[in-house]
């Protein structure tokens, strides 16, 4: 079975993230899949509208820890950055369902999102200092904006998990609903923008979205440069030692 399964109807791309007994925690290759589906999504004329998916129980764990230790990104060519440029400058319409915990990327690839649904067993955490790492995606620029910075410093320095309902209340959630329901919700919202005229579409984001466009590019660089080099630092190895060997850090020494 894929860990990214690809689908394609009505003008609708769908991507599901599909790796649940990892929690679909996302690897180099899962990373490389998203950011071709976009790219190819972008270039499609067939297609109208992407929708980013996981299972009724889980939408992402974040990175897969694994590689975080094996094989940490490099160069700004590497699949999560690609993947993370392709969320941030997508054209198109952009819809995510979330059901289960949301970490680390997968809560901050949804401030990329247009248009996100969750359901009531969503839990949205950015646990990157917890990890020794620091805020990434353009989450320090977007979170506090979105949240104010108090709130934003909690979720993003104490790394504290918020609910459904303080992301509806914050303005990261469109709409609560059943998990159950989460992804034919979201398909449907999806279908009815697709059935819309593609170029105003793609016109009013851009216009919504220009403004602080290059902002968002320069500090995901910058947060890139910073997430790269704390990756190799000994809190990152230890966060993630601790992980897989199902203990608690131990920060004592770092
Ligand atoms: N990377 C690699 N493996 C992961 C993972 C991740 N991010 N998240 C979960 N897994 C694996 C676990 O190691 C475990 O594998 P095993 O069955 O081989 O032991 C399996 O998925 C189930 O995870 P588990 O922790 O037992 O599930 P849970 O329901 O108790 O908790 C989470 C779910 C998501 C809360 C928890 O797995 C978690 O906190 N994951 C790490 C999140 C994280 O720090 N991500 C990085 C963000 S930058």
């Amino acid at each position: 079975m894929q860990d990214v399964l690809i689908h394609t109807a009505d003008g609708v791309t769908t991507l599901t993230i599909n790796r649940v007994d990892k929690k679909n925690s996302l690897t180099t290759a899962m990373y490389a899949a998203m950011a071709d589906t976009l790219q190819q999504a972008q270039d499609d004329d067939a297609v109208r509208v992407v929708v980013i998916q996981g299972d009724v129980t889980v939408f992402s764990s974040g990175n897969d820890i694994g590689d975080f230790l094996s094989g940490p990104p490099a160069t700004p060519d590497a699949p999560v950055s690609r993947f993370l440029r392709a969320i941030a400058t997508f054209p198109k319409p952009l819809l995510a369902a979330v059901c289960g915990p949301a970490v680390g990327v997968g809560t901050t690839m949804l401030f990329h999102c247009d248009l996100v649904y969750a359901g009531d067993n969503a839990a949205f955490s950015m646990p990157f200092v917890n990890l020794g790492l620091c805020a990434e995606a353009a989450s320090s620029l977007l979170v506090p904006q979105m949240m104010g910075y108090h709130r934003a410093a909690e979720a993003l320095l104490l790394g504290e998990p918020f609910m459904a309902e303080a992301a509806l209340e914050v303005g990261l959630v469109n709409r609560i609903v059943p998990p159950l329901e989460a992804n034919a919700f979201t398909q449907a919202q999806a279908r009815k923008l697709a059935a819309k005229p593609l170029s105003s579409l793609v016109e009013t984001k851009r216009l919504m979205k220009k403004g602080q466009m290059a902002q968002v590019l320069a500090q995901m660089d910058e947060e890139g440069q910073s997430f790269g080099r704390m990756l190799r630092e000994p809190a990152a190895k230890e966060a993630f030692t601790a992980f897989l060997e199902k203990r608690k850090p131990d920060f004592s020494r770092v």
